[in-house]
């Protein structure tokens, strides 16, 4: 399966167990249903292309989004992971262990372009926002291809888009804002700092199919929010939030990455959370390896000497209905 790992995906690949596992029991569909798309179209069949690291073709070689789950490639995972035997699945991390991993409808991941706006110290060392060149024209082509696919698919999908770059800052993602004309089939997820939302949406198709908007602030006040979402305005966000508010009827969840320097951001982030009747997310920071001193942040680990402040501050907030905590 080497041969199918893409470059970027390796290190990833030799992080986990890539061996049969025994005595697992539960069920996953998502080699049937799920497809993550790359920057460089590699297409991978679960929703963490780092779990299950195997390109199972391009996307540009594909004439309809179905045909990736009837690749050879794609056939091997299939049949390996309907007899639970997970040979190159993390199944430490993708929660196999714990419970049946089911997707009813299928579920598109797109990534395809890490260009935003800002550069947060967390995620990248320095801004990348692609505007010319040939790495810009190939991911805009594998932009492009992947809307012509999307708009002839019509089976209950749910589109994410995205994990790396912000959807409405990138270029390379504008292509699938503004020539995505979804049918009833299609509901989408948004994963954005949300800054360029109200100028970019009213131009698009997708509004009434955007059934999740996730919104990234990792702050409470103007102070840490600008500090930490380098490049960021906190005006431009509340005027952003406030557009949401008037304008979506869909879940909105604002998201927030605990770390060191954002620790005393959390009763604020609460209390705006409570404000504008969102709903709140808290999850820990992960090492991305752009902090030179990641475990000076991580305020997580037990080992940190701010974890015990961490912990009884998270609890104080445990049963806020609005609020709910991934791996915390
Ligand atoms: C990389 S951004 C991409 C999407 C979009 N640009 C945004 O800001 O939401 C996705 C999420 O990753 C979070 N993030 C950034 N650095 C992180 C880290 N080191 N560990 C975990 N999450 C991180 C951001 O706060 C954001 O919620």
């Amino acid at each position: 399966m080497l041969e199918h790992v893409p470059t970027h995906l390796k290190h990833a690949y030799n992080l986990y167990d890539r061996t049969e596992k025994l005595g697992i029991e539960n069920t996953c569909n998502h080699a049937h249903k799920v497809l993550t798309v790359d920057v460089d179209g590699n297409c991978m069949l679960c929703g963490c292309d780092a779990w299950l690291p195997i390109s199972v073709a391009n996307i540009l070689e594909l004439d309809s989004i179905d045909a990736v789950w009837q690749t050879s490639t794609a056939k091997l995972l299939q049949q390996d992971i309907d007899a639970k035997k997970y040979t190159w699945c993390s199944v430490d991390s993708c929660g196999i262990k714990k419970m049946n991993q089911i997707k009813d409808r299928y579920f598109l991941s797109i990534n395809v372009d890490e260009g935003c706006n800002l550069a947060c110290p967390s995620c990248r060392i320095q801004k990348i926002n692609y505007t010319s060149g040939s790495q810009y024209e190939s991911r805009l082509r594998i932009a492009n291809h992947l809307v012509d696919l999307i708009n002839k698919f019509d089976k209950p999908c749910e589109i994410m888009m995205s994990g790396n770059g912000d959807p409405f800052a990138s270029l390379i993602y504008r292509p699938l804002l503004l020539n995505m004309e979804p049918k009833d089939n299609i509901q989408i997820r948004m994963l954005t700092n949300a800054l360029m939302l109200k100028k970019v949406m009213p131009k698009t198709k997708i509004k009434e199919s955007i059934r999740h908007l996730d919104i990234s602030i990792d702050a409470g006040d103007k102070e840490t929010y600008e500090r930490l979402r380098l490049g960021g305005k906190w005006e431009v966000l509340l005027d952003n939030l406030d557009y949401v508010k008037q304008e979506f009827d869909c879940e909105v969840t604002l998201k927030f990455v605990l770390q060191r320097d954002n620790i005393d951001s959390v009763e604020n982030f609460v209390e705006l959370v409570e404000r504008y009747g969102f709903r709140g997310n808290i999850m820990p920071l992960e090492d991305w390896g752009t902090m030179k001193n990641f475990s000076d942040h991580s305020v997580m680990n037990p080992a940190h000497p701010m974890n015990a402040k961490a912990n009884k501050l998270l609890d104080k907030f445990r049963d806020n209905g609005r609020l709910f905590f991934h791996s915390i």
